[in-house]
């Protein structure tokens, strides 16, 4: 996970290094959060991780084009056809980029990743988590995220500056869904937050940026240090595994 970066906070005996680290960001449209994606890989290879920064949907050449799909607004997709895209470009995503970034022992950070799908598709469009979970098993399988952080944020808020930062270049069909699907799809992100406490951490987004940025560091600072004692590993359920 390590550039050969003298100030670097590990060391060669890291039992992380022979397995890297998924961090993911999340949260619903508006959040601020692509503008912390950026500080935090930032702030993480300043401290000399090696840093596959990557998104969603997109990350791939393949997955660009999907993206493109996803958010043409005409196009007047069905929520399990939306799904399935979703997985499409996530397949091509885990297999060409995510996994053998991991594998090879770097610090994988993707704006937004598999819990954008149960909130958005399972929660907040209604097709339940045991759809997404079958799809989210076969593709992803073991890669699944050991932090993600999720950015919080008043959903009218939020909607006001998604739509007034796509003004100039129309506005997407996601953000085009309105308060009432923000809604639900940010009590499906502290749903999942009080289901995973351990992973999944809740940032407080309405704040000016440098405060939030410096929570996020914060946070991950803390996990990546406690990553390195070998029992604190997490799964998926929030419960600790070597
Ligand atoms: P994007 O422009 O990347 O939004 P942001 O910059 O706010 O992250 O658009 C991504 C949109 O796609 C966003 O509205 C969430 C949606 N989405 C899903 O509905 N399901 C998914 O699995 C993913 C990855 C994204």
């Amino acid at each position: 996970m390590l550039t050969s970066n003298p100030a670097s906070p590990q060391t060669a005996k890291d039992p992380l290094k022979s397995r890297g680290f998924f961090i993911t960001l999340e949260g619903i449209d508006g959040t601020g959060k692509s503008t912390q994606f950026r500080r935090l890989v930032r702030h993480l290879r300043k401290r000399g991780y090696a840093v596959r920064a990557t998104r969603e949907p997109g990350g791939t050449a393949v997955g660009e084009k999907v993206r493109a799909i996803l958010m043409s607004e005409k196009e007047e997709l069905t929520a399990l056809a939306e799904l399935a895209l979703f997985y499409a470009a996530r397949a091509q995503h885990v297999e060409t980029v995510i996994r053998p970034a991991l594998e090879s022992g770097e610090l994988v950070v993707s704006d937004r990743f598999n819990d954008c799908s149960f909130v958005y598709q399972g929660h907040a469009r209604g097709l339940g988590r045991r759809t997404v979970k079958l799809l989210d098993r076969a593709i992803c399988g073991p890669t699944q995220p050991d932090l993600t952080l999720v950015l919080d944020l008043d959903p009218r808020l939020a909607l006001e500056r998604a739509l007034g930062r796509d003004a100039r270049s129309g506005t997407s069909r996601f953000e085009a869904a309105g308060l009432e699907f923000q809604r639900r799809a940010r009590a499906g992100y502290l749903a999942l937050a009080r289901r995973e406490p351990r992973r999944v951490r809740v940032i407080e987004a309405g704040r000016p940026p440098r405060e939030v940025e410096a929570d996020i560091a914060d946070v991950v600072d803390e996990v990546l240090r406690e990553s390195r004692k070998p029992k604190a590993r997490m799964d998926r359920s929030g419960a600790k595994s070597t």
